[in-house]
């Protein structure tokens, strides 16, 4: 595997399970593989969980890491090719791109949609840019439209704690004060398209995600009918995608909170979220708080999910 940014890089997806079934067994297994080799990890937006878990994967492959935060320290950066530099960016990615691959052997990158111009962001512009200039191997810590290593770590967690074999996953939209990108949501949709799960989306009318991502998900706009039966409820909130809209918050209504209520229309499920949650927005305290929320152990596997890709990357080089 020579690029990390989508279900696609990961090929069979029985054998990306596999391979962090195999890593949880042994996580120090392989850390000869790292040996000499050094990781840059690049933030454009902050983070707790990616950089944490990414830099402990990495650590337990037995590498290096380097951790860089653009908007810390850092010359401040242009990314638009033909910009007349006269303004506060001292220096423009397509040096600082080669000069960072220089030092390091895989580069893992963060940067979100700007939610202002659908076409820049649905072109992944920043990663893209990484990928063709830096010479290495480069994965995603979140870009503009995916969040792969998120969705990963949510497909172990679900295959570890599922008591069927074709469990119903019900991703619900869910109110936040602030615009947030599309990238979890269509990210997650894409990895439960290639499973066999039955799959359903609820949000909103004004909520569409782009029906690349959506694929064969059962869209239903009742929250409660799709809720009913469930036997994981993933909430995550999103901006609106669709135009004239696109990047707008269009609902706070905290009719869509998951609550206790909603939760009694499931199949006992389990509550999922890839954190950080606005509790009380997203979900109540307890539900969140319930035995039936596995957010801290979908959290802990972000650590697995990261070094199953790094390892890939590493046996690539
Ligand atoms: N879920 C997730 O990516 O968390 P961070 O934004 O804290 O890295």
């Amino acid at each position: 595997m020579k690029k990390f940014t989508c279900v696609a890089d990961i090929g069979p997806i029985d054998k990306a399970i596999a391979d962090a079934a195999l890593i949880k067994k042994d996580r120090f297994a392989f850390t000869e593989l790292g040996r000499n080799k050094t990781l840059l990890m690049i933030f454009f937006n902050s983070s707790l969980r990616t950089r944490l878990s990414t830099q402990k994967a990495a650590m337990n492959l037995g590498m290096n890491v380097m951790v860089l935060d653009v908007n810390q320290g850092a010359w401040k950066l242009e990314t638009e090719r033909g910009v007349v530099m006269d303004g506060d960016k001292a220096e423009h990615l397509l040096e600082a791109i080669p000069v960072m691959g220089s030092y390091c052997d895989i580069i893992g990158v963060r940067s979100f949609a700007g939610l202002k111009d659908k076409v820049e962001d649905y072109e992944e512009k920043v990663i893209e840019q990484f990928i063709k200039y830096s010479g290495r191997p480069v994965f995603s810590m979140e870009a503009a439209t995916r969040h792969p290593l998120q969705s990963y770590a949510d497909l172990i967690t679900i295959e570890e704690f599922k008591t069927k074999p074709r469990p119903k996953v019900v991703m619900t939209w869910a109110p936040h004060p602030r615009a947030l990108p599309q990238a979890v949501p269509n990210s997650f949709a894409e990895w439960m398209n290639a499973t066999d799960y039955d799959f359903v989306i609820t949000h909103p009318r004004g909520y569409e995600l782009d029906p690349k991502f959506t694929g064969r998900a059962k869209i239903e706009y009742d929250q409660r009918k799709a809720l009913e039966g469930a036997d994981f409820v993933y909430a995550k909130n999103w901006s609106a995608y669709t135009d004239p809209n696109y990047g707008k918050v269009l609902s706070t209504d905290r009719a869509w909170t998951v609550d206790a209520e909603k939760m009694a229309l499931t199949d006992n499920a389990f509550f999922m979220h890839c954190l950080p949650v606005r509790r009380n927005m997203i979900v109540t305290d307890d539900v969140i708080e319930s035995d039936r929320s596995i957010v801290i152990p979908e959290a802990a596997n972000r650590e697995i999910s990261a070094q199953a890709v790094i390892k890939r990357l590493l046996e690539s080089l």
